[in-house]
């Protein structure tokens, strides 16, 4: 889908009803807008130590209601569309200079540089949901970094570089995943593509539809929840156990849910699996992911660019690429968003807490 026709007050009309040229939708902003979000931005950078501080999660709604009016109308409009897969905003400000060297590790990545580029995709966020972390991803950050690590090149989380990051719902294995994963480009110089599909149901017959919407699947949780893959003072946490479990002991769930015509999705290319001797579940898995591998596309985030990405039924993954490890790599700002944090209560330990698995 294009960017519609601006009216005079600089807003979007509605969308037509005419089928999408590109299955994302996207809003390039004026120089002006991006401005006006930037001094927004500032402001937040003086008022608040960084996006990880309670204070200004509970405020950042209301912040929000502070961004140009084209953005607010652009994803208030989006949040009942079932056609774009994603979101695009294209043309935010990023000063490179000032953003300073891309970090060799996330653990280093809450740079002074990358702070307004943190509070921005939390303030978009916001216009979408409830920001949320993992206790059990990058230290219990609520936005987090994926840049390429050292060492991980062919792993299967999102530091890799060499390997296709293959594609997925972020976090399936969790009933509490994401409706929508924000990425903000902070840097990517070599234009390493997004990959994203949605479900291909025209695709699909009826008995494979049929079976994918059983209890007959098992999702476990990506490496990016394993103790390796956060701090070594964080490793022996209890928190990890439910992580264990769940790799030990997935319990069976459907891939797709919901409308037949209109299905939320589940899967993560590599973590998920028939329940064991299901071999009429395993051929409607290989179908789905045959079908999905012919249907992913290519979508490049350059500097200033920020996607949200429909969760509830979208894949997405990154290609493979080279890592430089020379200040100058990929770099994007992520965040998990939910509509509704209440659903997710019983594993959080307050009502205003962002971070599952930290009872
Ligand atoms: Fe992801």
């Amino acid at each position: 889908m294009t960017t519609s026709p601006a009216t005079d007050d600089g807003v979007a009309p509605p969308h037509s009803a005419a089928p999408p040229a590109q299955p994302w939708s996207e809003l390039r902003l004026t120089l002006g807008e991006a401005a006006d979000a930037a001094a927004l931005v500032s402001w937040c950078v003086r008022e608040y130590e960084d996006t990880e501080a309670p204070e200004f999660l509970v405020d950042a709604t209301v912040i929000a209601h502070d961004l140009p009016k084209s953005i607010r109308t652009f994803i208030a409009r989006a949040r009942l569309d079932e056609r774009p897969h994603a979101l695009v905003l294209r043309g935010n400000l990023v000063d490179d200079e000032l953003l300073g060297a891309t970090p060799a590790h996330w653990r280093s990545a809450l740079t002074p540089g990358s702070r307004p580029s943190s509070f921005l995709l939390a303030l978009y966020a916001c216009l979408f949901g409830d920001l949320f972390g993992w206790a059990t991803q990058q230290d219990g950050r609520v936005v987090t970094d994926v840049l390429p690590i050292q060492g991980v090149e062919h792993s299967l989380v999102s530091s890799s570089s060499r390997q296709e990051l293959g594609w997925h719902i972020e976090d399936a294995f969790s009933p509490y995943r994401a409706d929508y994963v924000g990425l903000f480009s902070l840097r990517n110089p070599d234009r390493v593509a997004t990959t994203l599909a949605g479900v291909p149901l025209d695709e699909l017959d009826e008995r494979t539809l049929d079976l994918l919407f059983q209890d007959r699947f098992l999702i476990r949780p990506d490496d990016s929840h394993l103790p390796v893959n956060n701090s070594t003072a964080q490793r022996g946490s209890p928190k990890f156990e439910e992580i264990a479990r769940a790799v030990d002991h997935p319990d069976a769930v459907p891939i797709l849910t919901g409308h037949r015509a209109a299905p939320q999705l589940r899967i993560d290319g590599d973590f998920s699996a028939p329940a064991d001797g299901d071999e009429e579940a395993g051929a409607a898995l290989e179908t789905l992911r045959k079908r999905i591998d012919a249907a992913l596309y290519e979508v490049v985030l350059d500097a200033g660019d920020v996607a949200f990405i429909d969760n509830r039924r979208v894949v997405h993954g990154r290609r493979a690429f080279q890592p430089r490890y020379d200040g100058r790599d990929r770099w994007l700002k992520r965040a998990n968003i939910t509509r509704d944090l209440y659903r997710s209560r019983e594993v959080r330990a307050s009502g205003d807490s962002r971070i599952l698995g930290q009872r």
